[in-house]
């Protein structure tokens, strides 16, 4: 009818306009009709989606998000770009839902890639919505959650595509430091895409469902003639496990994205704001003879340092990060007294808690989280040194375990250190001793600070002597128990003022709550340079 209007338009002048197309209503009408039918979406593409056990963007964002909280952007957004079948279709969003929203009232921004749209694959529209949320996000200083389900760069498009992800990550790196950045993988996430989840602070993943490689199983099999699966290659079990690159794992999306609405109750908006704290609890005046119970008198024993965690902390409540990565150390958010702090423990349990190349570098990047974002630092010490041998020599130890000594040392945060039984050697100043700037130091009456076990000492100190001795079995033994005597007593700290205070076991949470209450308006401002040169 469009020939027909303008010719009466021509021809008639005078006469009525044609109201129907010009009616309010039913733009409006046509408004709610292409909206609803863009949230809709394809249902062939729909079905599959479901077929493969996964949500849609939005029904992701529902679950994620406040109810009624979302307000989307650029939903009539479409691809610009022509040739090789991709300008066929043009659909709505170009398969990415973006805006924001709240979680439990607090203002995040939010995208959630649509692989029912081109695999979820990131053109240069695409990749401007995810900007312009991330610009948002960084200029208001809320936290950013990407929910990612995509097929990578959109091949179409060409280097329009790989320009789209170099702007997202140059955000990311803009971001870091300054709002929570949160990664949800939720289906493929191959090539250069992985890479804006590890420049996150915090990357979840769903088992059977999320991948994340930088090379798929074709690629690898082509260049190596290796056959590996999907899983296999770079499953959920395999970044949480093996390589650290998930912080989080889980069954489903919906226990996913629930852990994301609590981590983000336990985060700041941004590291100008406060964490978000709950009315304290008089856990200053708490009294657990449950730590005691926990932990072993003997040295040696192993113990479950989650256990003492949530002994410590308020409602037993705790969010810990990697937990099947560097099992040796365990690194967790939590409240103690209302307020949020970053725990950093060694694990007796697993490898005897010693630190390696992996505990070092998870428990580096946590401090270094909780210190760009004012997060307090409860650090529990029972650690028998560095892990020996070659295996960790070689892999750079030194080069790795300077990390978490960097981190500490950098940390302005209160930082609070709580030594159990024992703290040996490198260990012992790593672990946030007061040498590196710890702020309060306590100890149990079981601690043992030295620079080596009493056996080790004695074999090089007094070599010459056992060597000579007619029963060096007995001479050694009076000499570790001289030497234990005299540098291994609970006190020997703290009579040097290396530890503030010997605690009861059972005061371990009244004393920390006191400690935080008694740092919390801790200013220290570092010298003015560009940035320092950690390892890496
Ligand atoms: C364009 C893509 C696409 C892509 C998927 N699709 N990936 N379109 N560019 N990268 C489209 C498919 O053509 C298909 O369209 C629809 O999405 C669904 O994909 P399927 O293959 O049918 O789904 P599935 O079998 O589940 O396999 C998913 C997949 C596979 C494993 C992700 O699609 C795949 O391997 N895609 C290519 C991955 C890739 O090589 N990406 C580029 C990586 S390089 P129709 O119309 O048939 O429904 C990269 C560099 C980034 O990302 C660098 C940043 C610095």
């Amino acid at each position: 009818g469009g020939g027909e209007e303008r010719a009466n338009g021509r021809h008639a002048p005078s006469g009525p306009p044609s109201p129907p197309a010009r009616s309010m209503s039913l733009l409006r009408e046509r408004q709610r009709g292409l909206r609803g039918r863009i949230a809709a979406g394809s249902r062939g593409a729909v079905d599959r989606q479901r077929a493969l056990g996964k949500r849609t963007a939005r029904e992701r964002l529902e679950l994620l998000l406040d109810e009624g909280s979302f307000t989307e952007i650029d939903m009539y957004r479409r691809h610009q770009a022509h040739g090789l079948k991709v300008g066929e279709q043009r659909p709505h969003t170009d398969g990415v839902v973006a805006g924001s929203g709240t979680i439990e009232g607090r203002r995040v921004f939010v995208y959630a890639q649509d692989f029912t749209i081109f695999g979820g694959s990131l053109g240069q529209a695409h990749a401007s919505k995810i900007h312009k949320v991330m610009d948002l996000a960084i200029a208001t200083g809320a936290p950013l959650i990407g929910l990612n389900d995509s097929g990578g760069a959109r091949i179409q498009e060409g280097v329009m595509a790989l320009d789209g992800y170099g702007g997202i990550f140059r955000r990311n790196v803009q971001a870091s430091g300054v709002i929570p950045q949160i990664s949800v993988i939720l289906g493929p996430c191959a090539g250069g895409a992985a890479y804006s989840p590890a420049l996150a602070d915090f990357t979840f993943m769903v088992r059977d469902t999320a991948r994340m490689y930088l090379t798929g199983p074709d690629v690898v099999e082509a260049v190596s003639g290796q056959r590996v699966t999907h899983d296999e290659l770079g499953g959920a079990e395999v970044h949480g496990g093996r390589s650290g690159v998930a912080t989080f794992v889980h069954d489903d999306e919906e226990s996913a994205l629930e852990d994301v609405r609590y981590l983000v109750s336990l985060l700041p908006s941004n590291n100008l704001e406060p964490p978000p704290s709950e009315p304290p609890r008089q856990a200053g005046t708490d009294h657990r003879p449950g730590f005691a119970e926990i932990v072993p008198v003997e040295p040696n024993k192993p113990y479950d340092m989650r256990s003492v965690v949530a002994e410590l902390v308020d409602d037993g409540e705790f969010l810990e990060l990697q937990e099947d990565w560097a099992r040796n150390v365990v690194c967790a958010l939590a409240r103690v007294d209302g307020e949020v702090v970053g725990l950093v423990g060694n694990q007796p349990m697993v490898l005897a808690g010693v630190l390696d190349v992996a505990a070092s570098q998870k428990a580096a990047r946590f401090v270094r989280f909780c210190d760009a974002f004012g997060i307090p630092l409860v650090t529990l010490v029972d650690v028998p040194g560095f892990l020996p041998g070659t295996d960790q020599e070689h892999a750079g130890i030194i080069r790795h375990g300077a990390k978490l000594l960097y981190a500490y040392c950098e940390a302005t945060v209160p930082r609070i250190q709580v030594i159990l039984r024992k703290a040996y050697g490198g260990a012992y100043i790593v672990m946030d001793s007061r040498s590196i700037g710890s702020d309060l130091s306590l100890a149990w009456p079981t601690n043992e600070i030295a620079v080596m076990g009493a056996e080790g000492a004695v074999n090089v100190i007094f070599r010459k002597e056992l060597a000579a001795a007619a029963d060096p079995e007995e001479l050694r033994s009076e000499l570790v128990a001289e030497y234990s005597e005299q540098l291994m007593h609970p006190h020997y700290a703290a009579e040097r003022g290396l530890v503030d205070d010997v605690i009861d076991p059972a005061e371990t949470r009244a004393a920390v709550a006191r400690g935080l209450a008694m740092l919390r308006n801790k200013r220290q401002t570092p010298p003015q340079r560009k940035h320092g040169n950690i390892p890496l």
